[in-house]
Order: C-alpha cells, then structure tokens, then sequence
C-alpha cells in the first residue's frame, strides 16, 4: 500500500461529511480518505455515477479521487483501526420524545460513533467532532472514549465545526471565511489541534484558520447560525410592515445593508427560512439556556423561530384571501419544494409547510422541483403532523416532472423555491395554461411583478404590499 503521510476516516456520508472529507481528499493527496456509513445504499451510491446527494461541482470533486485517495465503504471498524484522525459526522435529528422533545439534540447516533470508536480502535485517535452538536457534546463524546478505552489508548477530542451552506459546499470548502478548530488547552489537545491544523493548511492560510477552547467552538457555531437565522427573521417580521404600509422590503434591505455595520447578506426577505440547522440549532440553544436558567436569553432566540413560521401564515392567509377566501378544489401549483436553490435536500423546507396548509383546505396541490425526488416529497409529507398519512397525500398531492404542466389548469403558482429556472419560464405560455384570474404568489422576491401584471397576472409578493390583500 502507498506511503500515506496521514490516514482519516469519516463517520456518516451525508449532506456535511461526504462533501467535508471529499475535498479535503482532493485538497491532501498525500493523505488516505475513507468515508464510511452504516448505510449501505448511500455508500453504493457514493460509489456509483449517481450521488446520493445534488451539490454543484461534488461529482468532479468526487470523481477525481475516487478510489485513488478517496474511499466509500460500510467497513466502519476497518476505517477506524487504521485511521489517525477520525471525524464523526452523523446525523444530530431534534429528538422527537422524551426530556427536551422538539428541541434538544438526539445524541443517540454519536453516542454509538463514539462507542464504536472506543470498541475498535488498536491505537490512538484524534476525534472530530463535525457534527453540528450543542455545546458541551465533546465532553460528553470525551468521557464515552475515555471510558471504554483499553491499554492506555488515548482520544483527543477537537470541535471543528462546519460552515459549508448546501448548494454552495464545494466553493464554501474550497475558500473558507474561516476554520475552527476547537481543543483542550492542554499539550495533548494542543499537539491535536496542530495536526488538523496541518490538514487544512493544504489549502486554506493559515491565518484563517482559528483555535480555541473546545468550547467556545461549540458554541460559535451555535451563535453563526442562530445570527444568520435572526438576519433573516429580521427582515420577514419587516416585510410584513412593509405589505401593510406600502414600503418594498428589497428596497429597505438593500439600504439597512449598505451600512458596513449591518452589511447586505442574509436580508433577503423570503416565504421562511428551511434546512437542516437553523431552526435546529436555535432550538438547541434555547434549550441551552432553558437549562442554564437563562430564561430571558432563551424567550429571545426562541422568537427566531417564532417569526419563521408566522411568516409562512402569514403568507398562506395572503394566498387564501387573494383567492377569494377559499381554496378547497382549486389547484395550487408550488413551483420549489427545496429549502434553497440547488440542492434536493427538503428539511425543514418553507415548502411542506405550505403544503400542508394548503391540504388542510382541502386543495389540489401540484408540485415542481427540479432536483427533489418524487418519494422524498411524499414522505415529507405524509409525516405526522403534516397529514394524516400517504392516504391523504396521494389524493391531494400530485407531483410533476415540469413547470409547464404543473400550473396547468391551476389558480395560482407558489414559488416555494428560488431556482434559476423559474426565472427563465414563458410565463405567456403558462398564463395561457391557467384559470382566470391567475395568480402568482411569490415567496421568493424572485419574478418581475411588472412584467407579469402586463401578461395578465395577477401577483402578489412577500414584502411588497398590494391594495387586494394589504394587511395579510
Ligand atoms: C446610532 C447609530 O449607530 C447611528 O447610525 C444613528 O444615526 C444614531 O444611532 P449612536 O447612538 O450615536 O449612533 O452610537 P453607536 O455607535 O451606534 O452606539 C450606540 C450604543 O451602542 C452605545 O451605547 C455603544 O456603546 C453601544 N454599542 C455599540 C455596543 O454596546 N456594542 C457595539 O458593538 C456597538
Ligand atoms: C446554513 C449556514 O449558512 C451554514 O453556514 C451552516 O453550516 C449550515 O446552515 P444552509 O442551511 O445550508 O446553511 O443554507 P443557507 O444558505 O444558510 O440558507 C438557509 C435558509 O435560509 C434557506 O431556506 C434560505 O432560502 C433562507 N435564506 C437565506 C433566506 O430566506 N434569506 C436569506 O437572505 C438567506
Ligand atoms: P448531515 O446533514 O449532518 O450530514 P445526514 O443525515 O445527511 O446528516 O448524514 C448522516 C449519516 O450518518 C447518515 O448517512 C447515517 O447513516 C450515518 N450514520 C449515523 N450513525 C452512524 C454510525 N454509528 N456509523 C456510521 N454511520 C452512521
């Protein structure tokens, strides 16, 4: 086997490890990268021309070094044994019962990483911790390690944090704002931090890359995303002063983001924000701060929260009052089921709750989405909470392989999603296609309103008021 100056194993291959620890396999050829899962249809897919997951730029990223220094296997405890650094990657899902439901962290996978780790492992390892986590989870994945290590085996453990957004993780990697790298403050954890360090120093400088206390890593993810979410709530909680006053929402966030101080990014006002980490980190920090006693620091953060799904409300009671207050048997065409442009991930996207509004009316949802697949929307769907089950969904959700004819014949079009391609639709063609009046409702700020009053629509826009439903 070659000479490799580092071997690295990464637990999990999802939306963060796979694309994490494929670029930093073709970023370090000197070193050996294996992906592994316990799932053994995601390595397959890994493995194959069809990635388990839609990221611009991933299948290049993956194809030049698969199998060369890049591998994706289900041997978890082979990896393990032979690797020096391990990062663990795994899913972090809200827990669903028990202490802390609906908000707290489910560890359970973690905890069986790191068991695992404990349980396999000949030598000593330098942990990673990746996952997004509350703080304090390294210590907790500290004393799982230390107490299940065998013939004075150690196990540093680092927090490093990742920053990549979805639809944007391979230039995200490629040129980091920044990389955290948290540890213990002691020689051990220090020498740790420098040879992850060392691992990112292939292409990133140095002077990006930052170290710390394990917790204050922990935590600095924590507060990015719980700031970046609170921009973005911010604005939405704005855009609603705005339709019932008359201001533009893209003309205030454009000047509010002149100011160097406040900067122009996250101020897009838009139908709510989705994914898999704002609204869970949140929750994780309020729960923080619920168990720290800090009640007031927990009331402030939780209205993040709030204001996302107010908003979406707020939008779907717009919708129904444009359509003359009922929409039961009317055809709802969503055009996006995706929580942000390019990518097919769906958690927690705006998208499914508007859906399920629209199906508790008793409508006739069409939807369109480029990338996602047509199961995962029904199981999206048929989840408890949002339906009574896939009964349901298969009697009032149909799914279309374009946007032409999903808006066929429909009442009203919905952008859920900001895809490129929506931009670029003959809206004359679709207008055509539609009953009268035809409505778009843009989530998004997305479409010319101007353009397509002079089609004959009629529009309606987040954060742009409009005389017919000023105050919804
Ligand atoms: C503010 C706005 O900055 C300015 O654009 C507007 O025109 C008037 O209101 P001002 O109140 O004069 O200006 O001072 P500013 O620098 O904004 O500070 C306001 C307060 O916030 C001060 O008490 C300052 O100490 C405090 N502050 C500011 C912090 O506590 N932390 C910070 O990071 C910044
Ligand atoms: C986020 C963080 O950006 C990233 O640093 C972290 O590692 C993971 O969580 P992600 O959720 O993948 O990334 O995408 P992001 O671009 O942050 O968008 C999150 C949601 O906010 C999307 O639904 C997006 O549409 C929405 N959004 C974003 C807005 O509504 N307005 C904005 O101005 C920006
Ligand atoms: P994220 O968005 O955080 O990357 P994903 O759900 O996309 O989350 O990916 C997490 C992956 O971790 C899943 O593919 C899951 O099968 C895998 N996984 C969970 N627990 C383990 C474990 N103990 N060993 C190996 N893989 C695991």
């Amino acid at each position: 086997e070659k000479n490799w100056k580092g071997k690295i194993c990464c637990i999990g291959a999802g939306y963060v490890g796979g694309p994490t620890c494929s670029v930093i396999a073709i970023k370090c050829p000197d070193y050996k990268v294996s992906i592994v899962d316990v799932n053994p249809h995601r390595i397959a897919a890994w493995n194959s021309d069809d990635l388990p997951i839609y990221e611009p730029g991933l299948d290049d990223v993956v194809k030049a070094c698969r199998n060369r220094n890049l591998f994706f296997t289900t041997d978890v405890d082979g990896a393990i044994v032979e690797s020096d650094i391990i990062f663990v990657s795994v899913n972090t899902p809200t827990k669903k019962h028990g202490l802390g439901s609906g908000m707290a962290a489910d560890l359970t996978y973690i905890e069986s990483a790191c068991r695992r780790i404990a349980q396999v492992a000949t030598s000593s390892k330098i942990v990673v911790e990746k996952s997004t986590v509350p703080c304090r989870t390294a210590e907790s994945m500290r004393a799982i390690l230390e107490a299940n290590s065998r013939n004075g085996i150690r196990f540093d453990i680092l927090s490093n944090p990742e920053f990549l957004a979805e639809g944007t993780a391979i230039t995200d990697l490629f040129g980091p704002d920044r990389v955290l790298i948290g540890s213990l403050q002691t020689p051990e954890g220090l020498a740790a931090q420098k040879a992850l360090a060392d691992v990112y120093a292939h292409w990133v400088p140095r002077d990006r890359i930052i170290t710390m206390n394990l917790w204050s890593s922990e935590l600095s993810k924590l507060a990015a995303n719980a700031l970046l979410a609170q921009r973005i709530s911010s604005i939405n909680s704005l855009s609603a002063l705005c339709e019932a006053t008359g201001a533009d929402v893209d003309e205030v966030a454009f000047a509010v983001g002149k100011d160097s101080r406040i900067g122009p990014k996250f101020l897009k006002a838009s139908v709510a924000f989705g994914g898999s980490c704002f609204q869970k980190d949140i929750l994780n920090l309020v729960y923080l701060c619920e168990s720290l006693h800090l009640k007031e620091v927990a009331e402030y953060w939780r209205q993040v929260v709030v204001i996302n799904e107010y908003q979406k409300q707020r939008f779907v009671r717009r919708i129904v009052h444009a359509l003359f207050d009922t929409v039961t048997s009317k055809k709802i065409c969503l055009l996006g089921f995706a929580f942000k442009k390019n990518t097919g991930d769906t958690r927690e996207s705006a998208a499914i709750g508007l859906a399920k509004y629209f199906m508790d009316e008793d409508a006739n949802v069409h939807i369109y989405d480029p990338k996602v697949t047509d199961e995962q929307i029904l199981m999206d769907l048929s989840e408890p909470g949002i339906s009574s089950g896939i009964e349901e969904v298969k009697k009032k959700i149909t799914i279309f392989k374009d946007a032409y004819s999903a808006a066929e014949d429909a009442d009203a079009l919905v952008i859920c999603t900001e895809w490129d391609e929506f931009k670029a639709l003959d809206y004359q063609t679709i207008y055509q296609a539609m009953k009268k009046p035809a409505f778009i409702f843009d989530g998004r700020l997305l479409l010319d309103a101007s353009e397509l009053r002079k089609i004959g629509f009629k529009v309606e826009t987040i954060g742009k008021p409009s005389p017919a439903t000023r105050g919804y």
